[in-house]
């Protein structure tokens, strides 16, 4: 995936003499809970601004004039060549201008923070874009004597080459639902067979499934992201939301619960399922939930921890069926 983070006065200045033109306390939290383990690519100004790479992370300086070379930190001359550095791991474009510029046809979600001041004689500006292409969210709010609300911004259509395939991202729509419940249901009897086992007889879950997608997609408690080449759904994924007591690190108490998470034989091992693990769960960012959940099978335990799921040591269950 491709992000791209940004805080913007209401005037769309985000620097002014070489700096970002405001100190807010926490302002800077999302930037490092997203790109740390990532890689952020950023301008050559930008990077001197800063002064050194950013530690627990790939920094990629664009520069046609300067070398930075060191432990994580590498160097380039385009944008396009700093995401094909980054290889298999997420990128975000840390601006400035000409970074964000040549990035917004192709990034997959901007995470923008708009923050509540005007800025006179600011000298660089965030690029205007098309908002009918994307998706906005509105999320928490925060600040000092300035204060931000963050907001997101999801492409709706997003379409990557991945192993000489192009591969299109979309949420799951309505019109999808017959087959994404018949991948569904094929992927849970699946886990029966693989144990031995049929599936319980006699329960119509088909009925089930599209009554839970209905109720749930309208009222924004589920959703999904598909994978597909061409027409034909490659690959899926799926966030249940739910609401527990609110706790000391998540005062929403929202929770995400992932499910769904399939790719056809065929286009496995192609970073498609990562991709969607992706989405699903910057989902769950957005919808200001503290944590992810996943009962996952064996094949799934190395994806997650790969991405930075970790065991919850005394996560226990009780069967009721
Ligand atoms: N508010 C925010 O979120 C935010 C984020 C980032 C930066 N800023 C602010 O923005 C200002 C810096 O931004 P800036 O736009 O002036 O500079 P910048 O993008 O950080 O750096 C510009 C330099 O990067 C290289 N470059 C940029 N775009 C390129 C492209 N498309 N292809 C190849 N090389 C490219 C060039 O380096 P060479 O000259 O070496 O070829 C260019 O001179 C500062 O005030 C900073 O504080 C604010």
């Amino acid at each position: 995936m491709v992000g791209l983070i940004v805080a913007r006065s209401k005037n769309n200045v985000i620097g002014k003499n070489g700096m970002i033109p405001w100190r807010i306390k926490g302002e800077q939290k999302q930037f490092k809970q997203l790109t740390t383990g990532n890689a952020v690519i950023m301008g050559r100004k930008s990077y001197e601004e800063i002064g050194r790479p950013l530690p627990n992370r790939l920094n990629i300086i664009v520069s046609g004039t300067k070398k930075f070379e060191g432990e994580n930190l590498l160097t380039t001359a385009s944008v396009q060549e700093a995401i094909k550095l980054a290889g298999d791991k997420t990128v975000y474009i840390a601006g400035g201008y000409g970074l964000y510029k040549e990035a917004i046809p192709y990034v997959d979600k901007m995470y923008i923070t708009e923050v509540d001041t005007v800025v006179e004689d600011g000298d660089v500006f965030f690029p205007e874009f098309d908002e009918s292409e994307f998706e906005k969210s509105t999320g928490a709010s925060g600040g000092d004597e300035i204060s931000f609300t963050r907001t997101t911004y999801t492409r709706k259509i997003q379409q990557h080459e991945i192993k000489g395939k192009t591969i299109t991202f979309r949420k799951l729509g309505e019109a999808d639902l017959d087959t994404f419940i018949n991948m569904r249901i094929g992927q849970l009897t699946e886990e029966y067979e693989a144990e031995g086992k049929n599936p319980p007889e006699g329960v119509d879950l088909e009925t089930a499934l599209k009554a839970y997608y209905h109720t749930h997609m309208a009222d924004n408690t589920f959703v999904s992201w598909l994978a597909l080449d061409g027409d034909k759904i490659i690959g899926t994924s799926g966030m249940s939301f739910v609401v527990k007591p609110p706790y000391f690190t998540c005062p929403t108490g929202r929770l995400g619960l992932l499910s769904s998470m399939f790719t056809d034989p065929g286009y496995r091992r192609m970073g498609i399922a990562k991709e969607l693990l992706e989405r699903v769960t910057e989902e769950a960012r957005d919808y200001g939930c503290g944590a992810v959940w996943i009962t996952a099978s064996n094949m799934g335990v190395k994806l997650y921890t790969a991405y930075g799921f970790e065991h919850n040591g005394n996560f226990m269950q009780y069967k009721l069926v």
